[in-house]
């Protein structure tokens, strides 16, 4: 790699920051109510007359639906590393394609999970490495971070309960065992103790409109921020 001239440093791996969007996504495991809270703040924002993308991972472009196909629902066995990089595909190819030229636009998008998902299920979860699989998602999106990643934690007994209650079919990872999501859970705190300026954590078990709450609270503060 060639160095900056006159300073002997390397060129930034990362491309330039957003300049005017807000991007905000939200993480916790599974039955932990991220796409209500997604909506509500979707259908605040837009009332504020903000523009809102409102997306997902894995399965927010084209090409994400059919990965996501992949990965949650292929009835043989797919390998640990090949489930990471399949996330690590559906995000490069979302961030380029959706992610950032939304907020180029100066637009809000509201994410349902983002590279924290990977690093907690498979840096965590599937043991790959937490370091490692960061470095792989940070490395598919140029070093795209969140504005504001808000984390709903929620024990997985609990979350566990309000899915069976739903009577869905469990997805490839909705169906591990207890203590691969207790792993995931644990990961999760982590990186919120790791980044507190970005995170925002709140208890699941609270009701969802005072959760729209605090989101809105905070979300506003980056508004007045911007
Ligand atoms: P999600 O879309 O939140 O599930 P649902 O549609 O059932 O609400 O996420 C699908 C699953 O993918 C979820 O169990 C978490 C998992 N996942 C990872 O393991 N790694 C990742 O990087 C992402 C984005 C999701």
């Amino acid at each position: 790699m060639s160095s900056v001239p006159g300073t002997g440093a390397r060129p930034s791996a990362r491309t330039p920051p957003h300049p005017a969007g807000l991007f905000i996504t939200f993480e916790g495991g599974d039955g932990v109510g991220k796409t209500t809270q997604a909506a509500l703040l979707e259908e605040w924002l837009t009332d504020a007359g903000r523009t809102v993308v409102r997306t997902r991972e894995p399965g927010g472009t084209e090409v994400g639906v059919l990965i996501r196909d992949i990965v949650l629902h292929h009835r043989g066995e797919v390998s640990a590393r090949a489930e990471a990089l399949l996330y690590a595909a559906d995000r490069a190819h979302h961030v380029a394609t959706l992610v950032r030229p939304a907020l180029a636009r100066g637009d809000v998008v509201i994410q349902d999970r983002y590279l924290d998902s990977s690093v907690a299920y498979q840096g965590a979860g599937r043991v790959l490495g937490t370091q490692e699989v960061r470095d792989l998602s940070l490395w598919a999106t140029e070093g795209l971070l969140p504005d504001l990643t808000v984390l709903l934690d929620l024990d997985p007994a609990t979350a566990r309960a309000r899915l069976d209650a739903d009577d869905k079919p469990f997805d490839r990872l909705e169906a591990e065992k207890e203590h691969f999501h207790a792993r995931v859970r644990e990961e999760f705190l982590a990186l919120a103790d790791a980044e507190p300026e970005r995170f925002l954590v709140l208890d699941a078990s609270r009701p969802a409109v005072d959760l729209a709450a605090a989101v809105r609270e905070r979300v506003e503060l980056l508004l007045h921020a911007a």
